[in-house]
């Protein structure tokens, strides 16, 4: 996971390959709650791992639900065992964080069971939280009889419910919800109320036009799920029937996020020209209405085929067939299809999304001023926005901004694919704030890069090379840590070589004798099949855990020894370029920059004076547990410094245009920041 303030997505030319989806935020919470009220244990599977449903969790805890983990043919899945709707614990503060998507249904379920079976709980939030309003709910229960407490400001959280044992609700007449501020109301009403549907039918009644009906569908198939088959007249009254009960189903699956899911169909149709990208979670049978953002991205010419849980995208039209579509029904899905319009042959309309000015950034603003900076024509209206691709020669490298909006980050990723569209030059994006994803996706990115590829030469690659314990493999793994990149410690390979061939008594016990002929190409020929495998820290060296070998002097000497050979090094060439993988490499060693990755984007000298790395060199021995003497390591490192400059093959010795950096006196978190910022500044984005 990147920590850095940017992402740079080099240009991409491809993408097949298959994703799984994190599981829809909607349906997770919705799932637990139900769980939680339900008798027995629901086997929940494919949860959504996020701060929203983990609120939720604890909450379900608090109130005396027992959640067990486990694995199940090697996925996670969390047993909930519910309280059958009676409540354990009659006081609880609960701490919701901010979501709403645990609010609002808890508020409901609370109030409807302290108001029959006496209690008292406090729901508070984030500061957000207690912004955000909750006040038609809270009517809707104090007309049934609830009795709330506002604890802060009227009609937003923190909130008290209250009751004492033996209290009726007034269900005599429909309750009524407003519809037209946030259907979250309406289904709190509707997971609760069943809570109170054993002797009588339960109506409720929504005033105003009801928004966002897809998620009501998504509650009431869910309450199915769970054995509540609520009757609906249009969008206005729902009745669930007397002596409903919640049944667990035993087991469940949350579905994949759809709108998380269009970003993968449209990488399909823009960019699987061989091989589909295959998508699991979420396919034909889907709960959620963004699924249907599949049927827009058909009409942009992708081909998909779905079955239930799975869909199967590639190109089909191309380009893509710009489109003028009103996108109501698939909000948040229907961003996506504004960057799929950069690879349409025409004008794309979107309208009738007026809805996308007040989520989390003004996103018609957002998309207009984003899309222009990658060299589209854009134009805007209150409701509607308006997209034409650059033409070939037109694509620029942008830095883009993502306004703390998971999804613009997601749509402007796939601007990365403009070499497919015969951008001249092709050109990357630069992702800022690349963790706002974390909203929704976390690994959207990781997930990206599995599909997606492109030429090895487009892969940037950051070389780190210097003398031995200069501090280069610590600076290289953070950075390559920080930038969410591969990484590539070389020496550690030559000191495998040097371990294996010593086991194999390949190398003469004099270790200032060279090897003979034949068992030089013995030596390569051990390199060329080397069995060594990296697990974290950990080095498995032909089926053993040899990390402290490998790491330690012995080991240093031995690979100073094999390095030295042509044909081992030729023997590795291979080996270490297939590190070279998206997003990007940081590779360090001695001759990255000169032999191996000559093409790096930057290449950096690392050198310190002998006396501070041998003294970093003593730490590091030493917090590996093993002992070290700092005078005898300081003659070894300049032994070895002499050795590595005054081979002849591939002599140390920096790269022409390699930026030197003596960081004796920086200390390592001062280095990452300072190549992050030759970076940074020499892709130029
Ligand atoms: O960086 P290190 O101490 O792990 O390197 C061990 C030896 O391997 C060192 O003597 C130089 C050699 N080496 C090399 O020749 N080329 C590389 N790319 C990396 C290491």
């Amino acid at each position: 996971m990147y920590s850095t303030p940017f992402l740079d997505i080099p240009a991409l030319t491809g993408a097949a390959g298959t994703v799984r989806l994190p599981g829809s935020k909607s349906i997770s919470n919705r799932v637990l709650l139900l769980a939680g009220l339900s008798a027995g244990t629901t086997a929940v599977h494919d949860l959504l791992d996020s701060d929203d449903t983990r609120v939720m969790l604890k909450a379900l805890e608090q109130l005396g639900c027992t959640l067990t983990r486990r694995t199940e043919h090697g996925r996670d899945v969390l047993d909930v065992t519910g309280i059958g709707g009676q409540l354990r614990t009659h006081e609880a503060a609960l701490f919701l964080g901010n979501a709403g998507t645990a609010m609002r249904p808890l508020t409901a379920a609370l109030a409807v069971l302290v108001t029959l079976q006496g209690g008292s709980f406090e729901l508070s939030g984030v500061p957000r939280m207690h912004e955000r309003p909750i006040g038609d709910l809270v009517d809707a229960l104090r007309g049934l009889g609830c009795a709330i407490d506002d604890l802060g400001q009227p009609g937003y959280p923190p909130l008290r419910l209250r009751g004492a044992a033996g209290g009726a609700l007034r269900l005599q007449a429909p309750v009524r919800v407003r519809g037209d501020v946030s259907s979250q109301f309406l289904t709190a009403l509707l997971l609760a109320l069943p809570l109170a549907a054993g002797t009588q039918d339960v109506v409720i009644e929504v005033q105003g036009e009801l928004i966002s009906k897809p998620y009501i569908d998504i509650t009431l198939a869910l309450l199915q799920r769970f054995g509540i088959a609520v009757q609906r007249n249009g969008w206005q009254r729902f009745t669930i029937p007397k002596g409903s009960a919640y049944a667990s189903p035993g087991a469940i699956h949350v579905e994949g996020d759809a709108s998380s899911a269009s970003y993968f169909v449209a990488l399909g149709a823009i960019a699987a020209v061989d091989q589909p990208v295959r998508i699991e979670g979420v396919g034909a049978d889907s709960i959620q209405g963004d699924i249907r953002f599949v049927e827009a991205a058909q009409a942009m010419g992708a081909q998909v085929q779905a079955g239930p849980g799975w869909l199967e995208v590639r190109r089909g039209a191309w380009p893509l067939k710009a489109i003028d579509l009103n996108c109501n029904h698939i909000p948040d899905a229907a961003m996506t299809l504004a960057v799929m319009a950069l690879y349409a042959q025409g004008t794309t309309r979107l309208t009738d999304i007026g809805s996308w000015r007040v989520k989390e950034t003004d996103r018609i603003a957002a998309m207009t001023a984003e899309l222009r900076k990658v060299g589209a024509t854009v134009d805007e209206g209150p409701d509607w926005i308006a997209v034409t691709p650059p033409q070939p020669n037109a694509w620029r490298q942008a830095s883009i901004h993502t306004y703390d909006d998971h999804r613009m980050a997601m749509c402007l990723s796939l601007a990365a694919f403009n070499a497919m569209a015969g951008a001249v030059p092709a050109v990357g994006v630069r992702i800022e704030d690349p963790r706002c994803v974390g909203k929704t996706f976390p690994d959207y990115f990781e997930a990206l890069f599995a599909l997606a590829h492109t030429e090895p030469a487009g892969i940037p690659v950051i070389a780190i090379d210097g003398p031995s314990s200069s501090g280069k493999g610590t600076l290289a793994g953070l950075v390559a840590q920080q930038m969410g990149w591969h990484y590539l410690d070389s020496g550690v390979l030559y000191r495998a070589v040097g371990v294996a061939a010593n086991d194999r008594g390949l190398l003469p016990a004099d270790a200032a004798q060279t090897p003979d002929e034949a068992a030089v190409q013995a030596i390569a020929a051990v390199a060329a099949a080397l069995d060594v495998r990296f697990e974290g820290e950990r080095i498995i060296l032909e089926g053993r855990d040899r990390s402290l070998e490998v790491r330690s002097e012995g080991g240093g000497a031995l690979a100073s020894r094999v390095s030295a050979l042509g044909p081992v090094r030729a023997a590795l060439h291979e080996r270490q370029l297939a590190f070279r993988q998206l997003p990007g490499l940081v590779a360090d060693g001695r001759d990255m920059g000169t032999v191996v990755f000559p093409d790096a984007a930057l290449k950096v000298f690392l050198t310190a004076d002998a006396a501070t790395r041998a003294e970093r060199r003593h730490k590091q021995l030493i917090s590996k547990g093993i002992s070290a003497n700092i005078d005898s390591l300081r003659l070894d490192l300049e032994a070895r410094d002499e050795r590595d400059r005054n081979r002849s093959v591939a002599p140390l010795k920096p790269a022409e245009e390699a930026v030197l950096f003596d960081n004796s006196g920086t200390n390592i978190e001062e280095s990452v920041q300072q190549v992050l910022q030759w970076w940074s500044t020499r892709s130029g984005a």
